[in-house]
């Protein structure tokens, strides 16, 4: 029986359909993120756009196992279940799947391909910034807080992280502004956040 071709508008659609509203929008801004820090980092555009897409497949709640670490989760997702559909050849699915398995911030593994270096280094800058700290707050839980704790840490696990030098100076901007902001949050918190 022949497989059924998948189309990127398919995998957009079944994000939406099997996913949560943010993962949609957080691809097309890695995306964008991903043109800007890549002058000098050539890449693979179709397996890019995969693996937006893709890589937080192992977060839906369709998905997420307690034991299995997103990322992890993805790469299982993926390779089970979307690869024998993308028209795209063996050495295209292995960088897609490396980009998938090491996007995490918290995976100190090095990479091997330019696609999982630039996957890594655009969603680390998800983190940071306003749109970082709107995020986080979109996240939850409802106590502002618990949020602002989460933003400290990561953005504490983030610095210093960055390789490629249009990540570190978009990172450089976005620490700014979210360390003015933070002083904001406290100055307007009185100290009971
Ligand atoms: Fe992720
Ligand atoms: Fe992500």
């Amino acid at each position: 029986m022949e497989t059924t071709r998948w189309t990127l508008d398919d995998i957009i659609q079944m994000t939406l359909d099997v996913g949560e509203d943010w993962a949609v929008a957080h691809a097309e801004r890695l995306l964008v993120l991903i043109d800007q820090i890549s002058p000098d980092t050539p890449y693979d555009f179709r397996v890019m756009e995969f693996a937006a897409y893709l890589h937080d497949w192992g977060a839906f709640p369709r998905y997420i196992q307690k034991d299995v670490e997103h990322a992890r989760r993805s790469r299982q997702v993926v390779e089970e279940e979307i690869l024998p559909h993308l028209d795209l050849t063996p050495a295209q699915k292995g960088i897609l799947l490396e980009a998938i398995e090491l996007h995490d911030y918290r995976d100190q593994r090095s990479v091997q391909s330019n696609e999982a270096l630039l996957l890594r280094e655009a969603d680390m800058l998800e983190f940071l910034g306003m749109i970082g700290m709107a995020r986080e707050f979109a996240r939850g839980p409802r106590n502002v807080e618990v949020c602002y704790r989460r933003i400290l840490s990561r953005s504490d696990q983030i610095q210093g992280r960055f390789t490629i030098p249009s990540a570190q100076q978009i990172a450089r901007v976005r620490f700014e502004r979210m360390e003015q902001c933070l002083v904001w949050l406290e100055e307007e918190g009185f100290g009971a956040l």
